[in-house]
């Protein structure tokens, strides 16, 4: 069915699975049947056999939340609601808003202070007309603040703590499960807020009493090593990474992770900055593959686990969570341009190549 997998968006393609009703609306942007890609050079690297990326970053604003968001804002579109809120390190709310402005509703956004949400999400927020507000605080912070204010205005919550966003999320497991025939051996997934990788063991518990999968995927999260919670086994007062999407001290759905971690005989570790940026670049370089920071924690975690013996073999699917476009600042600085400054002729050209 080519023509639903080209413009239906999830709710028209995985309505079966989803709670929807006849009056919710069947809003879209697009999202979802994402591609699943076969690593070309770096499995071997991860102590895999195959590898796969879902590049959850060719959704409609660029990360993996336009499947959860547009479940959300489905269901407050049916429940009366006029303006949706939510906390974000910069992908929820480009989400948040891109749908608000396709449905005609208001967005207010809270986003941590101090630089800490990446240019291209502060600019995906801007152009879809949201109302920005810039916290003094961190992520943690402003979900506490918009959890409080949503409970006393008329305005929808559309963070993960919504579960309508964990069901929209778990349609990328039917989506993999369906490209590979099965649910693979490993699935590798950064951890922030927890919601995703949640989101994921929901989905692919469901394929498997529907038929859809023989397999339960073991469940491998990473997190930022200054700024993982999971691991330690206690909150995070003051975060910090380069990969600013995963910068959160307290995530929402710790218990959906710790879950999907234990039932699985799954592994939630860590990753330094130095290691994430390392995967960032070899994602980019001996892949073709862009990716933000937070994204390239996954692959950071394969190739960590591999190096120290304990690579898994089989086959895995990698989580690309967002584009890399939309932190530009990261790519210029970890790179050293190789630019070369020239006139408009042949012979100019020629000279500035040393051909
Ligand atoms: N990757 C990216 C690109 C993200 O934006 C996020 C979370 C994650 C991974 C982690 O997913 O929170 O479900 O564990 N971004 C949220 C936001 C927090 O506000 O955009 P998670």
């Amino acid at each position: 069915m080519t023509e639903r997998r080209a413009s239906g968006g999830i709710l028209r393609r995985w309505e079966s699975i989803l709670p929807l009703t006849d009056a919710t609306p069947r809003i879209s942007l697009g999202e979802g049947s994402t591609p699943l890609v076969r690593a070309a050079h770096i499995a071997g690297d991860c102590g895999l056999d195959e590898l796969w990326f879902k590049l959850e970053s060719c959704n409609p604003s660029g990360s993996f939340k336009d499947r959860g968001m547009v479940v959300a804002v489905a269901k407050a579109l049916e429940a009366g609601a006029k303006a949706i809120m939510c906390a974000s390190t910069g992908n929820t709310s480009a989400s948040a808003a891109a749908y608000a402005a396709h449905c005609g509703i208001g967005c207010y956004v809270l986003v941590p202070g101090g630089g800490n949400v990446a240019a291209g999400k502060m600019a995906q927020a801007i152009a879809y007309g949201s109302k920005i507000i810039e916290i003094e605080g961190n992520f943690d912070d402003a979900l506490n603040a918009a959890r409080a204010l949503t409970a006393k205005h008329p305005v929808a919550l559309v963070n993960s703590v919504n579960p309508h966003r964990i069901e929209g999320q778990k349609t990328a497991a039917f989506e993999i499960c369906e490209t590979l025939g099965d649910a693979p051996d490993v699935l590798a997934i950064p951890v922030g807020n927890a919601g995703n990788i949640t989101a994921y063991w929901k989905g692919f518990g469901e394929c498997a009493e529907l038929g859809r999968a023989t397999l339960h995927p073991r469940m491998f999260g990473f997190q930022a090593a200054g700024a993982a919670p999971l691991v330690l086994g206690k909150p995070v007062a003051k975060p910090n990474t380069v990969a600013t999407a995963i910068r959160i001290g307290n995530p929402a759905s710790w218990q959906g992770a710790v879950a999907a971690r234990d039932e699985s005989s799954g592994l939630i570790e860590s990753v330094t900055d130095e290691e994430i940026l390392e995967a960032y670049a070899l994602l980019a370089r001996r892949e073709g593959l862009f990716v933000e920071p937070a994204s390239a924690a996954s692959v950071a975690g394969l190739l960590k686990l591999a190096r120290a013996g304990r690579g898994h073999g089989g086959r895995a699917v990698a989580i690309l969570t967002g584009n890399g476009l939309k932190d530009p600042d990261t790519a210029l600085a970890q790179y050293i341009p190789d630019v070369t400054k020239s006139d408009s002729t042949v012979a100019g050209i020629e000279k500035a190549l040393g051909w």
